[in-house]
Order: C-alpha cells, then structure tokens, then sequence
C-alpha cells in the first residue's frame, strides 16, 4: 500500500519524506490557501523534496477551464497529477485530459457510482472521502470497500486513493480492504507511530540497561 500526504505544509512532508515513508502527496485549494502561497510555487517546492505523483487541484467549474488550468498545472513537472472534481463538467475535463495522456485524481467522490463514473471516465486515481461520508453518519469505509470490488471485476487502469482520512484506524481498514493507496495528514501519520507498550518497552530496557551498567 502507497502513503501520500495529505498537506501543502513543506516543512511536514520533508520530515516525513525523511523517513522514506512518502510515495506522494495531495493537496487541495484548502490546504494551498491554507500555507498562504502560491499554488505553482508549493507545487514546484513539493517536486523538489517527494519523487512521486503530487495532485494539484482545479478550481475552475467548467470543463474547458479545468482543462486550461490542468494544462498549466501539469507543465509544472512530470509528476503532476491533476485534482478534478467528481461533477459532469469534470468527468467531461476527465475525459479530454485523458486523450491527452494527463493523469487525473478524480476528488470529492461520495459513492461508488461516482469511482465508476470517473474510472470509465479515464481517471488514473480516485479519491473517496471516507471521513466526510462518515459525518454524515454513512460508512466511509464501506464505499472504499464497494469500489474495491467494483475494480477488481474489471481491468480500469484506476487506483483508489482513500482520502480524508482523519484517525490511523482508517488507514489500517483502508489498507485491509486492500486499497491502493492512502492520503494521510500529518496529524494521523505521526499517530501512526504511537504505542504505549513500546514506550514503556524502551524505558524497561534503558532502566535495566542502567542498573547493571550505568
Ligand atoms: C485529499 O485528496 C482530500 O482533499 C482530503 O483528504 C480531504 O480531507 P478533509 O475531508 O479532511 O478535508
């Protein structure tokens, strides 16, 4: 199973980037609006730290435009995927930017009627949302495990990027389910980490350790 990131923050993806844990990393205008700079330059920053596919989202809402800023988008560098959301006008963008070789995350998808729209459509990835599903008291998870089933029956060349991921325990149903992938923000990859009984493992031995050594 891949780990992207789910942030535009520089400094979080190089510390986790560090660890070699980082296949590649998402964004959305909500998050570039949230580190305040532009989009291009974050992107290009982005490049320069992850050797993986980094989503750049549209924000145009007609197919034409998308398609003019994906063009744009994807001159930034080769591994541009770009963030098209799951509407008629973007299953239209999908599609064009698919003749054209681009690839597309196809993002805010809710259903598993939607991941099979936009695999049809031509997307390389989509992003089901479980978090926000599970907000409104539907099951997130269930749908990433309907659209796995979906895939599996047929060859779409379509990985499932399993998205708004808000606790680990999303990543490790994800990741039973046998998604492809799983877009992680900073905050639930460093609980990823955690455990008590290592804690309390490692000052065991240090105490030990102590005792007879020093
Ligand atoms: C990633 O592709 C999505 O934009 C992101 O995971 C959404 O997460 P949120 O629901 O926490 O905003």
């Amino acid at each position: 199973m891949k780990f992207f990131i789910d942030t535009a923050n520089i400094e979080k993806i190089r510390y986790f980037a560090e660890m070699g844990i980082i296949d590649g990393v998402t964004t959305n205008p909500s998050l570039i609006a949230k580190e305040g700079k532009d989009i291009k330059k974050t992107i290009e920053e982005i490049s320069l730290i992850v050797d993986g596919p980094i989503s750049a989202e549209v924000v145009s809402e007609d197919a034409d435009g998308m398609v003019k800023e994906a063009l744009e988008l994807s001159q930034i560098h080769e591994n541009i995927v770009i963030k098209i959301p799951m509407t008629k006008e973007g299953i239209k963008a999908t599609h064009q930017l698919a003749l054209k070789g681009i690839k597309v995350n196809m993002t805010l998808v809710f259903s598993p009627a939607q991941a099979l729209l936009a695999a049809k459509a031509g997307a390389r990835y989509v992003s089901p949302f479980v978090g926000r599903l599970d907000d409104i008291s539907s099951s997130g998870l269930d749908m990433v495990l309907q659209i796995r089933e979906i895939f599996d029956k047929y060859d779409f060349d379509c990985q499932i990027i399993v998205a708004s991921i808000r606790h680990p325990l999303h990543v490790v149903d994800a990741a039973r389910m046998g998604a492809d992938i799983a877009t992680i923000p900073p905050a639930v990859l460093e609980k990823l980490f955690d455990h008590p009984l290592t804690d309390i493992g490692l000052e065991r031995f240090k105490k030990d350790w102590e005792t007879v050594f020093g």
